[in-house]
């Protein structure tokens, strides 16, 4: 039987090297789209070691240019597309709303626009964001979504809105968006995995920083929230754990088996971890000390929120099932990889 293609778009960057190997271990054909503003060619040429595969396809482009992403689904027959292309800093999006407004909706109504011509599902990775701070833990996708503190979180949001109202439009598309808790670790290979620029915004890229020797001190931002150790509280998942679950929903859609045209999962473990816990995981699993500090608050955090993952559970067939000490593991992995040690 002939292999069904997925286009990634975003695919060199990090969840999408991630999900890029996944598919293709279970047996897809994928062709890779990125326009590399983000990331340089480190994972997608680990991709290809992991995978043994030299002939990926891949196409340099922005998926904001209309006439490049209808010849792209032109050129190629694609079975499924996966959105990743989009901007993501919560931070530079406060400062510049409308690169990311022009961005990250432009792009993703162009790939809709190609995909509905010719009948191709999409997912697209949407985030726990859009819960803001969530009244009642854990969340469920019927939890409401709250006003976004970030115009990038407005994205996300309006993206799945604009998904969920073409699929109602347009007979020819299904689409299912998955909701990201906080994605982390790397490949086990150590041959993929976050390559932030810059100063890292996000926890467990600041913890590998510090621990190599980058940074000096991790600041742990706040002490004082209502939660039982005074630190925040996510859902860390590991990022293999999360690029299984795309398999299980492209599968999803390309088996015919969606029962909604539109559809919603949680992509999370379902177990909170404090800040302080994840730092101590880390230091225990890979016997070292890091250098941190207590910190004030940072602007636009949410105290605490994690995933009911029973749906993803139940109708993907799919769960988490990397322990958190493996997934800081292979952070560490990763980073002493990246140091050349
Ligand atoms: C953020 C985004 C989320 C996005 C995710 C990507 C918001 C509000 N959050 O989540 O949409 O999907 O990144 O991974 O839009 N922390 C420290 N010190 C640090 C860095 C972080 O203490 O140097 C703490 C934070 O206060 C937070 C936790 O670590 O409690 C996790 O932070 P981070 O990794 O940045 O993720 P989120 O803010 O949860």
């Amino acid at each position: 039987m002939e292999k069904k293609r997925v286009l990634v778009s975003g695919g060199a960057g990090f969840i999408g090297s991630h999900v890029t190997v996944e598919l293709i271990e279970a047996g897809y054909d994928v062709l890779v789209a990125d326009d590399m503003s983000n990331c340089d060619s480190t994972c997608f040429e680990g991709v290809k070691k992991i995978t043994g595969r030299d002939d990926i396809p891949f196409v340099k482009m922005t998926f904001c240019d209309a006439a490049a992403t209808e010849k792209l689904f032109a050129d190629w027959k694609i079975d499924a597309v996966i959105h990743f292309a989009a901007f993501k800093a919560v931070g530079e999006s406060v400062a510049e709303p409308l690169k990311y407004y022009k961005n990250n909706l432009e792009s993703f109504m162009n790939v809709i626009e190609a995909a509905r011509k010719r009948g191709c599902n999409i997912l697209f990775s949407s985030s726990a964001t859009v819960y803001g701070e969530p009244d009642i833990l854990p969340v469920t996708e019927q939890s409401p979504r709250m006003p976004s503190t970030s115009p990038y979180g407005n994205t996300k949001q309006m993206c799945e809105d604009i998904l969920r109202d073409s699929v109602k439009a347009y007979s020819s598309i299904k689409g299912i968006a998955l909701r990201y808790f906080n994605p982390i670790g790397a490949h086990p290979s150590a041959l993929i995995g976050e390559l932030p620029r810059g100063v890292p915004n996000n926890l467990v890229p600041f913890i590998t920083q510090t621990a190599i020797g980058k940074r000096e001190c991790l600041s742990i931002f706040g002490n004082d929230y209502p939660t039982p150790d005074g630190t925040c509280q996510r859902d860390y998942i590991d990022i293999v754990d999360l690029a299984r679950a795309h398999v299980y929903a492209v599968r999803r859609m390309l088996d015919g088996k969606m029962e909604q045209d539109y559809e919603i999962y949680n992509v999370g473990t379902g177990t909170p971890l404090s800040v302080l816990e994840l730092v101590k995981a880390f230091e225990k699993v890979n016997n070292l000390k890091l250098n941190y500090k207590f910190a004030p608050r940072r602007d636009g955090d949410v105290t605490a929120i994690w995933a009911d993952p029973s749906l993803a559970n139940e109708k993907l067939g799919w769960k988490a099932t990397r322990t958190t000490e493996e997934t800081l593991a292979a952070a560490w992995a990763w980073e002493k990889h990246l140091a050349g040690k």
